[in-house]
């Protein structure tokens, strides 16, 4: 085990916040991981594609374990479906046009969100109509306190809008080493409902689309709106979505009839914290290094030197700025550190 000390952790986190970690090892087999937590005495920090993740200080009393395990494996498949076994340290994108080049569908909605194939189940990344959840199968994770490795299938992972168990009742117990999808081999259920997905299409004249030429729309739209974390520190969208109840969307939405909504259920509505924020006269701002996002309001981005904690403070100011105008609470989507 070949522990490194004070190293900057700049490179590991997509917002390109600058804060160092006292020790740092790197796993690449689960080996090697198992040796991490047989030997270590220290609290643990772990840290996959670090996409989702606010740092605000140095990392100075937890190990921080930076979870590389490479490798796919097709494990079954008939004449419709394959299954495809991803370890934890691959990364999604890749991942997905590893897949749509092997003709493998079901992914292609989820294009292009940074990250790595291991986290991706603790808050059940989506996009554009698809969760990661509609194609898991299920997930390998060793329980940090024993090594000992456990199978948790799609029920148990308790999966719901960007949550899962890991978030909630086994939040800091589990390491997640591989996970396992379904796919189709033909006969893809396409998903192009999500309004921008059917205008990127009609707007190229597709009618007809591939899962290649979804991804294609996808990426295209992704780009459009959200900054490229190589080029402009971010972490995807900051904020969740604030669910409310029947009761008060109903007071907002006479008070707002103009913002858009999403029925989770008949008593839930979702309204996009995006819009909020924009409402709130933020989109596009800039505090110091610190910003919110000039095409969607929902993405803080880091200009260049911005530290954690400046981001962090830009954040509470928004989340105070709409509670006083819509009376709604938004809460953050990252991890914050
Ligand atoms: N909107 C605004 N102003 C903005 C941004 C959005 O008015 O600055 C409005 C849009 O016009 C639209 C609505 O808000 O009516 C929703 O916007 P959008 O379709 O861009 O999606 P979102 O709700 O802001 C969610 C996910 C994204 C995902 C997109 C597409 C969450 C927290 N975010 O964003 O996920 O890519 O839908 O499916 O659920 C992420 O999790 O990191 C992420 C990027």
């Amino acid at each position: 085990m070949n522990i490194q000390h004070n190293i900057s952790l700049k490179n590991y986190n997509t917002f390109g916040i600058d804060v160092s970690a006292r020790d740092f090892v790197a796993v690449s087999n689960t080996n090697e991981l198992l040796q991490v937590l047989q030997q270590n005495k220290k609290d643990l920090f772990i840290l996959g594609g670090g996409s989702n993740m606010l740092l605000t200080k140095n990392i100075e009393d937890a190990l921080v374990v930076h979870i590389h395990l490479k490798g796919k494996t097709v494990i079954d498949e008939n004449d419709d479906y394959v299954w495809i076994q991803a370890n934890a340290g691959e990364n999604w994108h890749e991942f997905i046009l590893w897949c749509i080049d092997n003709g493998y569908g079901g992914l292609e909605n989820m294009s292009l969100i940074p990250g790595n194939i291991g986290t991706a189940p603790i808050q059940n990344i989506g996009a554009y109509g698809k969760e990661l959840k509609d194609n898991f199968i299920e997930c390998e994770a060793v329980e940090i306190a024993t090594g000992t490795t456990k199978i948790f299938n799609k029920k148990e992972c308790e999966f719901g809008y960007r949550n899962s168990v890991f978030k909630k009742e086994l939040k800091g117990q589990y390491i997640i080493t591989a996970v396992t999808f379904k796919l189709t081999k033909k006969n893809h259920a396409l998903n192009t409902g999500y309004g921008a997905i059917e205008n990127e299409l009609a707007d190229k004249n597709i009618t007809n689309p591939s899962i290649k030429e979804i991804s294609n729309a996808v990426i295209a739209i992704r780009q459009s709106k959200l900054p490229d974390p190589k080029i402009l520190g971010n972490s995807g969208s900051f904020f969740k979505n604030p669910v409310i109840s029947q009761t008060e969307f109903e007071q907002f939405i006479t008070t707002f009839p103009e913002a858009p909504s999403y029925r989770v259920s008949d008593n839930e509505v979702k309204v996009p914290a995006g819009w909020l924020i924009e409402q709130a006269g933020f989109k596009g701002k800039q505090f110091g290094d610190a910003g919110v996002h000039k095409n969607q309001a929902l993405v803080l981005v880091n200009y260049g030197n911005a530290s954690g904690k400046e981001i962090w403070a830009l954040a509470m100011k928004i989340k105070t700025a709409v509670f006083e105008q819509f009376g709604i609470e938004i809460n953050p989507e990252v991890n914050v550190y």
